[in-house]
C-alpha cells in the first residue's frame, strides 16, 4: 500500500464524508441501506420540506440523534486525531458528517461544513437566539418551539439548497492559502464521501488548481475519484491507520 508522507513541510486538508463513520455503525446516504434510499432527500433535508411537514423532519432527526448517541469513534476517526496532533496548525479537517464523531475522538480543528445534529436553532431568521446544543430525542407528535420567540425550533443542519456559512469556508480557503505562501506541501485528502454534493466535491478541483497533491480513501470509486492522483481503496478504519508516515 502507499503511504503518505507527513513531515514538517506538510499542510494536511482533510474531507471526510459518512463513510468515515461507516463502520462506527453510522448509515451512510446513498447505495444500498443508504439514508436516502427510502427517505426523499427533499422531504426532510430541505426547507421546503421542513415548511410542508416539520413533524417529519423532527422525526427523521430525532432517530439520527438517537442512532448516533449510541455509536463511538472508529480507528478512521482515531487516526486523523493522531495526525492533527503531529501536524498541529498544518492539519485542518473539513467534515460533511453532522454525528460530532471527530471532536469525540479527539479532533480539534474541524470545520463541521454541513452543520451539527446535537445542535438546534430558531427557524425564525429575524430571532436573536443563537445555535445551542440539544440532545433531545423528540417524541414522535412534538415539534420543538424557540422558547424566545414561538417560532419552531430546526435541526442546525445544511439542507439542500441552502449556503453553507461564508465563514466555513473562508477558514478552508485560508489554510489552503496559507500553506502554498508558506511554501510548504499542501495535500488534501477526501475519505468516505461519494463526491457527489457540492461545495465539497469541488474541494480537489480548487486544491490541484493551487499545485496541491491529492489523495482519496474510499470502498467504491467516488464520483468524482478521476481528479484524485492518488486512489486507495478500501475502508477509512483500516486504511487511514497504515497510510500516515510521520516523519
Ligand atoms: P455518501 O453516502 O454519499 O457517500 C459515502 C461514501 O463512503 C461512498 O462513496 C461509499 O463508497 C464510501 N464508504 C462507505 N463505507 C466506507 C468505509 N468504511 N470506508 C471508506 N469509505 C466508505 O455520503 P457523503 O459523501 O458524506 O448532506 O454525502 C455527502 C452529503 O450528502 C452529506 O453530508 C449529506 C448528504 O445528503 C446533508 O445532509 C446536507
Amino acid at each position: 500500500m502507499e503511504t503518505l508522507l507527513l513531515d514538517s513541510n506538510t499542510w494536511l486538508l482533510v474531507l471526510t464524508g459518512a463513510g468515515v463513520s461507516a463502520e462506527s455503525g453510522v448509515p451512510t446516504f446513498r447505495g444500498m441501506n443508504g439514508l436516502w434510499e427510502d427517505q426523499p432527500v427533499t422531504e426532510v433535508a430541505s426547507p421546503q420540506g421542513f415548511a410542508k411537514d416539520p413533524l417529519r423532519v423532527w422525526r427523521f432527526y430525532s432517530q439520527r440523534r438517537a442512532g448516533a448517541a449510541d455509536v463511538s469513534p472508529n480507528p478512521g476517526h482515531d487516526a486523523l486525531v493522531a495526525w492533527e496532533r503531529h501536524l498541529g496548525d498544518r492539519f485542518l479537517l473539513a467534515t460533511q458528517n453532522v454525528d460530532g464523531l471527530h471532536r469525540r475522538a479527539g479532533s480539534q480543528r474541524v470545520v463541521e461544513m454541513h452543520g451539527n445534529l446535537f445542535t438546534s436553532r430558531c427557524s425564525n431568521p429575524d430571532c436573536t437566539r443563537a445555535p445551542f446544543p440539544d440532545t433531545t430525542v423528540y417524541a414522535s407528535g412534538t415539534v420543538p418551539g424557540c422558547k424566545e420567540c414561538g417560532a419552531l425550533l430546526r435541526p442546525h443542519i445544511v439542507w439542500f439548497g441552502e449556503h453553507l456559512d461564508p465563514d466555513d469556508l473562508t477558514r478552508i480557503e485560508s489554510f489552503a492559502v496559507k500553506a502554498v505562501r508558506s511554501g510548504g506541501r499542501l495535500v488534501f485528502l477526501a475519505a468516505g464521501t461519494s463526491g457527489a454534493v457540492y461545495p465539497a466535491a469541488g474541494m480537489v478541483d480548487n486544491v490541484r488548481a493551487a499545485g496541491g497533491e491529492t489523495w482519496l480513501v474510499n470502498l467504491d470509486a467516488s464520483e468524482n475519484a478521476s481528479s484524485f492522483e492518488h486512489f486507495v481503496q478500501g475502508k477509512s478504519g483500516e486504511v487511514l491507520p497504515k497510510l500516515g508516515r510521520l516523519v
